[in-house]
């Protein structure tokens, strides 16, 4: 009745933003991420036939009451493909700063479609697992997979299932998160990414820009040509940023360090280091770089004021449960 799994984070190279189901939590734009090493959640859940309600601690303390509704919603559907009524409790922990637009959504709700599905007896493939956990988060779905994932876009009535492009050992890059604010974000990638759609007047042209963007992605990947891997991963994350910011109201994530990191990263292009920036729903700045110049982008990146913390990282591994000692 008891179940502890991992799952670690995802930077999306090309952006997931809309859905066709907003219920059924259904992508309106494929995406391709990559899983990464060093950011993880580690989930425990105990179904507990004493308890009435669920309970859910984030990072050791009572989550507030949209995420426990949230995750209540989540649960319920365990039970229901578990078919178990009872109540659980839940703990969860990430490695790194919560909901400030490092992919804690993906790697928690992945983390919890493994740990509670085990816990509550009915373990599934990765693949179903990831089905599961689409609903609880569109990126969810990507970070059950390690490596190279790509999340199809889909309806409806033909809900997409999630495919490993590549597994984690395919291509040693590396990965430098620039935390330039770790406070929370100040509107969820789910309600800001509701707001572009209808309010945006450049979403449609969006949508339709991504089927180029995946399929030249995952050519790129398939040849490892890392500059094209990069330039497309940064015009779709500025393409994605430009969309929030001409939607009304307008959206802006960024800080002036997001700002700082991204000149110095066009600086250390022109100066020759292979070195591209994406954004997600937050003002962090993720490098993406070789692994053989790592060392030169994070001193270049740890040196700016606006930079509060820096994670190394890489291609990270699929979600797995944690045997029991
Ligand atoms: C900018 O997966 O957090 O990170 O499906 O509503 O939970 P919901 O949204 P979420 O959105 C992620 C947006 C993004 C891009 C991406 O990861 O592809």
């Amino acid at each position: 009745m008891e179940s502890t799994a991992i799952a670690n984070a995802n930077i999306a190279l090309i952006k997931y933003w809309g859905k066709t189901d907003r219920e059924a939590n259904i992508p309106a734009v494929g995406s391709v991420s990559l899983t990464l090493s060093h950011l993880w959640t580690r989930t425990t859940v105990a179904f507990r036939p004493a308890l009435k309600n669920d309970r859910l601690f984030l990072n050791g303390r009572p989550a507030g009451q949209q995420n426990l509704d949230r995750v209540v919603r989540f649960i319920d559907e365990v039970r229901l493909r578990c078919q178990t009524g009872h109540r659980c409790e839940i703990n969860s922990i990430n490695s790194f700063p919560t909901a400030a637009g490092l992919a804690s959504s993906a790697s928690g709700y992945a983390a919890l479609a493994m740990a509670a599905t085990h816990a509550a007896g009915c373990p599934l493939s990765l693949e179903e697992t990831s089905s599961l956990a689409r609903l609880g988060s569109g990126s969810a779905a990507r970070s059950v997979f390690g490596g190279f994932v790509e999340l199809p876009a889909g309806e409806t009535a033909r809900p997409p299932v999630a495919v490993q492009i590549a597994d984690e050992n395919f291509w040693p890059l590396a990965v430098l998160v620039a935390v330039t604010d770790d406070a929370p974000k100040f509107i969820s990638s789910r309600a800001a990414m509701e707001v572009t759609q209808r309010k945006s007047p450049f979403y449609d042209a969006w949508a339709k820009a991504s089927v180029n963007d995946l399929e030249n992605m995952r050519s790129a990947l398939q040849r490892r040509d890392f500059e094209v891997v990069g330039a497309l991963a940064e015009h779709s994350a500025l393409k994605l940023h430009g969309l929030m910011m001409s939607s009304r109201p307008g959206l802006l994530y960024w800080n002036a360090g997001t700002m700082a990191v991204i000149q110095e990263i066009l600086k250390m292009r022109k100066d020759g280091l292979a070195v591209y920036f994406t954004i997600d729903a937050g003002p962090q700045v993720k490098a993406l770089c070789r692994r053989e110049e790592q060392a030169a982008v994070a001193d270049r990146l740890l040196a700016l004021p606006g930079v509060r913390n820096l994670i190394l990282a890489g291609p990270g591994p699929s979600a797995r449960v944690e045997e029991q000692s």
